[in-house]
């Protein structure tokens, strides 16, 4: 009983491991090993903290109210991916784009969901090109207008 009990344990932290950018696919072959799909890379750590201030800074524009936008969005240019293909000049072009829309929401007059909205199409462009699994998690962002 106890058991079965762990495997179910072990089962669900491998499927929580494996969110990233895989959607519905199995787990990765053999050859990616456990040691390695265990530890979070730096952009990895980075999204999750992008995606936390996501959810508190949408529900600040729904209120009405304001909050300090993305901290460390600098850091896309460094952070290193668990995938050396999310690295690159079209990855950059990407991290340039999402930058961008997110000084025009810090020096807009008055920052709203139209504001919020244009950086979510950026995750959302990034993410079509270089990790689609969590597209859908994204497209819930957006604040309809
Ligand atoms: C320039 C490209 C780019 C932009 C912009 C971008 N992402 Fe990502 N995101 C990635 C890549 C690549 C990964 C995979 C990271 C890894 O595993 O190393 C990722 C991973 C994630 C993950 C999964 C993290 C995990 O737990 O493994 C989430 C959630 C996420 N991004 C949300 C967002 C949100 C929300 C935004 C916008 C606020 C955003 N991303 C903007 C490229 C991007």
């Amino acid at each position: 009983m106890k058991k079965s009990i762990y495997i179910v344990g072990f089962v669900l932290a491998g499927v929580a491991l494996f969110q990233s950018c895989e959607e519905q696919q199995q787990a990765e072959p053999e050859k990616t090993s456990k040691l390695k799909m265990a530890e979070d890379s730096e952009l990895a750590l980075l999204m999750r903290q992008l995606t936390e201030e996501t959810e508190a800074i949408r529900e600040a524009v729904m209120a009405g109210e304001t909050h300090p936008l993305w901290e460390r969005v600098q850091e896309l240019h460094t952070a290193i991916p668990t995938d050396p293909a999310s690295s690159g000049p079209v990855f950059e072009g990407f991290s340039e784009a999402f930058i961008h829309a997110v000084r025009e929401m810090e020096s807009a007059d008055s920052p709203g969901t139209k504001h919020f909205n244009a950086v979510v199409d950026q995750c959302m462009a990034c993410h079509s090109t270089f990790c689609p699994g969590p597209k859908r998690r994204i497209a819930k962002f957006y604040i309809s207008e």
